[in-house]
């Protein structure tokens, strides 16, 4: 309710000509609660913790569906018939190979940027290279998001070979996405159940609402701009350290604990120097985040699995702590960081295959953004002087 009072009191601002306080308390308070679009793709429940794409309960689909299936869904509004779904994913497998030019650009960057730089470079120069990029009719924007999905695996585990100096690895058309990613950034197949776990990975931070990112891209597309102009938008806000640069950052954590002994000393230290505790806390959830229900469970079954479980000890304790002294949650990058690193994935991939994943959420907030089209355009509450005179330079 109070938000939408808030988003009538915000449309009633935008429209006049003065400052209202309403505005300038959302624009201190980064927007919260402030409802900024109409939107059937997703839906967070921060009170009690439940997250919704079209309808479906995220737990549902992390247990029955596949990251193809909810690609469908997102776009769609619908699960797919099997034959929709087969169709699909021909389609992802035709798309898979990423021009020779965009490799050759890759190769040419510096090998220490950023991944987050290289991709959202590339991705960028991608829509150079097809046929009319800028064509947002609902076909062209689906075929620019279904190039995209498939491309984003292929360009990340090619820029992750290309700095290390190897040749990067060929797509398999018949594989999905997450076997495929595993597959190209090893040149081995993974095992099925870890290829199963990393599909549910995707799935879970597929959509997520208005996050940062996803707001980035609907604001690009409001403007009419084209899919990749959006999306590169969209990795420019992906990038930050507050949004998907966190899961880099609380595995940077964990390695410098180090210790399950020493995980609650570090915690206390950190706040008493009121530092932020990376993966902890969220804008939205005031409650446990339901994709750290899932990462939790993986980060214990991937250390499990290969014999070390001090990764997802050291994060059970940080949690712990932070829930029993401040009453704060973990969110998806919690656990997600320890069940990467696990996988051997590099730390600075982590965004990159945050990305990887999210790109289905954006493209479904950039059609649906088309479908029903107003320019963003809000105002802003002006805090600084008025009616000043100028005053020549020498005199200043
Ligand atoms: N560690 C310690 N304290 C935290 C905290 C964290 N991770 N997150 C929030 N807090 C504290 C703030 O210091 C603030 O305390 P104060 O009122 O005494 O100043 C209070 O909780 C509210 O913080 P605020 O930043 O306003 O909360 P928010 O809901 O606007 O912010 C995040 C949400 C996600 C930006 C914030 O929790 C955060 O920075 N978390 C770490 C980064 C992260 O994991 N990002 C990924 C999000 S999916």
């Amino acid at each position: 309710m109070d938000n939408v009072k808030e988003a009538a009191a915000a449309k009633g601002n935008a429209s006049g000509g003065g400052a209202p306080a309403a505005a300038g308390a959302a624009a201190a308070g980064g927007l919260r609660g402030v409802v900024a679009a109409s939107s059937s793709i997703g839906d967070v429940n921060g009170e009690q913790g439940i997250l919704i794409y079209q309808g479906y309960d995220i737990h549902e689909l992390a247990e029955h569906s596949t990251f193809e299936e909810v690609v469908f869904l997102l776009w769609n509004g619908r699960l797919p018939k099997r034959e929709e779904l087969e169709g699909l994913k021909r389609e992802i497998g035709e798309c898979y190979d990423v021009p020779k030019e965009i490799v050759d650009l890759i190769r040419s960057f510096p090998k220490e940027v950023d991944p987050m730089d290289t991709l959202r470079t590339a991705v960028s120069a991608l829509g150079m290279y097809t046929e009319s990029p800028h064509d947002i009719s609902r076909e062209a924007a689906v075929k620019t998001a279904t190039r995209l999905t498939a491309q984003f695996p292929v360009l990340v585990a090619a820029l992750e070979r290309i700095r290390k100096g190897q040749e990067p690895v060929a797509p398999k058309p018949e594989l999905s996405i997450a076997t495929n990613f595993l597959y190209m950034l090893r040149g081995e197949m993974p095992q099925e159940r870890e290829a199963r776990i990393f599909d549910v990975c995707l799935i879970l931070h597929a959509d997520h609402e208005l996050n940062a990112s996803t707001f980035t891209a609907r604001v690009v597309a409001g403007t009419l701009a084209d899919v990749y102009a959006s999306v590169t938008a969209a990795l420019a806000a992906l990038s930050g350290p507050l949004h998907g640069g966190a899961n880099t950052n609380v595995m940077k954590m964990l390695l410098e604990i180090g210790d399950v002994a020493k995980a609650e000393g570090f915690v206390a230290n950190a706040l008493a120097e009121k530092k932020k505790i990376m993966g902890i806390g969220h804008a939205v959830y005031k409650t446990e985040d339901p994709r750290a229900t899932h990462l939790r469970r993986f980060s214990q079954e991937v250390g499990e699995r290969g014999g070390d479980t001090r990764w997802y000890e050291i994060s059970r304790k940080i949690e712990e702590y932070m829930l029993r002294e401040k009453g704060m949650y973990p969110n998806v990058d919690f656990f997600s960081a320890s069940t990467y690193y696990m996988m051997g994935i590099p730390l600075d991939l982590f965004t990159p295959i945050f990305a990887v994943s999210r790109i289905s959420g954006w493209t479904g907030h950039i059609l649906e953004q088309y479908a029903n089209n107003k320019l963003i355009r809000p105002r802003a509450e002006y805090v600084g002087p008025r009616g000043l005179k100028y005053t020549p330079i020498e005199q200043r």
